[in-house]
């Protein structure tokens, strides 16, 4: 194994079978698709950590992820049909149960089938997605994440799809916000967004938590220096020890709070808890998987939903915008002036995340000291994987048992 003793970072980039990263990633359960984007009776091809599975939902809505192709000559399973909690192929009708047993082979009168096992692997539904432990043995315990279990409404976003590195979307520091984000924040008159804050970040049970405090004296004053924006409200400073927090938990888990971008509930001091899973679907493109939990009850939590729900309408076209942008044709400030900061917020993270390429092709980078969360990031997984392709023990990271967002 000496070959993989000094992992470097660009190495981090492939994610299939046997690679070092990929071995990593597949120690824990991962999400894999949105629950609603999979109808009950459906089957779907996967591509995920570099690799193809068939997802399919049995007829009772239970997730199953198994093997993409069928064990006898190799058709994708996607193509065939649910049967109760079983999947038939569409070459030669064998057809499988739920664990993956092959039960009937309809066209030989003397069938083997109980020679033939389809690999399947462990799935769950959690937070309005589908979760696979896509690794060799017993699947650790499945992680809750307390935050999401608050009384509120719980939405699972439309998934990001970014033809990227999972990388750039992990290396997406904090100091981002006011220049990313510039655009929506003028629009909306968000003075809070163009605020520079620092981070400090240090290693947890669970991976890192990082603490902002205004650059300067205090917000307003480093707001004004901006000298962009007008605008009476001070929700940089409400809620501060929320907004202050971001947590990660290894190896690929993001929560953080921001005030409510939601139409007609922005401004009232409500705020998100936003728990963000990033995917590797292969070693050039990952998939965002967010879930919003928006403590509002009763009939607000109807009329929240409703105004959360224009927002998976615009996501049909988020990324023909993004790409325009990336190409000169247009740009962030011209996007619609009444399109949600959801996906506005979204475009704007498209184009810087995807227009930086890949690790090795961007040539050398200056990371400066107000980086200091992705420096960490690297640290610790350059830490963890170079010590499981040694065969050395990993650190047991270890979620919380009560909410962070009361901390
Ligand atoms: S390839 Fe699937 S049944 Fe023949
Ligand atoms: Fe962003």
């Amino acid at each position: 194994m000496a070959r993989f003793g000094k992992l470097e970072f660009a190495d981090l980039e492939a994610v299939g079978p046997g690679t070092p990263a990929g071995r990593y990633l597949r120690l824990f359960w991962q999400p894999v698709m949105r629950l609603k984007d999979l109808p009950p009776g459906r089957a779907k091809p996967l591509e995920i950590l570099g690799e193809m599975f068939t997802l399919y939902r049995a007829e009772d809505g239970t997730p199953h992820v198994t093997a993409y192709r069928c064990p006898h000559r190799g058709t994708p399973l996607s193509l065939g049909w649910v049967e109760g909690e079983s999947l038939r192929c569409r070459y030669h009708g064998w057809r499988y149960d739920g664990t993956g047993q092959c039960v009937e082979q309809p066209n030989e009168d003397r069938p083997f089938c109980e020679r033939i096992h389809l690999r399947s692997y462990p799935t769950r539904d959690y937070a309005g997605l589908i979760f696979a432990y896509l690794g060799d043995g017993k699947p650790p315990t499945f992680r809750r994440y307390p935050d999401l279990d608050r009384p509120g409404v719980l939405v699972t976003d439309p998934v990001e799809v970014l033809p990227c590195t999972y990388w750039n979307k992990f290396d997406n520091d904090h100091g981002h916000r006011p220049w990313v984000h510039r655009a929506t924040a003028l629009r909306l008159n968000r003075k809070d967004i163009l605020v520079i804050r620092h981070e400090s970040v240090e290693e947890t049970a669970y991976g890192w938590s990082g603490q902002r405090v205004v650059k300067g004296e205090e917000d307003d004053t480093a707001a004004t220096s901006l000298g962009t924006v007008k605008g009476e409200r001070s929700s940089a400073q409400n809620g501060l020890g929320r907004a202050r927090m971001t947590h990660w938990f290894m190896p690929n888990v993001r929560l953080f709070f921001q005030p409510t971008r939601a139409k007609g509930f922005q401004g009232r001091d409500i705020w998100d808890t936003k728990i963000a899973w990033t995917v590797p679907i292969n070693d050039s493109k990952h998939a965002a998987f967010d879930v919003t939990l928006t403590p509002v009850e009763g009939e607000e939590a109807r009329a929240y939903a409703a105004a959360r729900a224009t927002q998976e309408e615009e996501a049909e076209s988020r990324w023909d915008l993004a790409e325009r942008i990336l190409a000169g044709e247009m740009t962030l400030e011209d996007l619609p002036a009444d399109m949600s900061a959801y996906t506005s917020f979204t475009i704007e993270d498209y184009c810087t995340q995807v227009g930086q390429g890949p690790i090795r092709g961007r040539g050398r980078e200056h990371l400066a000291a107000s980086e200091g969360r992705l420096v960490l990031l690297r640290q610790l997984w350059l830490r963890e994987v170079n010590a499981l392709v040694e065969g050395r023990p990993l650190k047991d990271w270890t979620v919380p048992v009560s909410p962070l967002a009361g901390m």
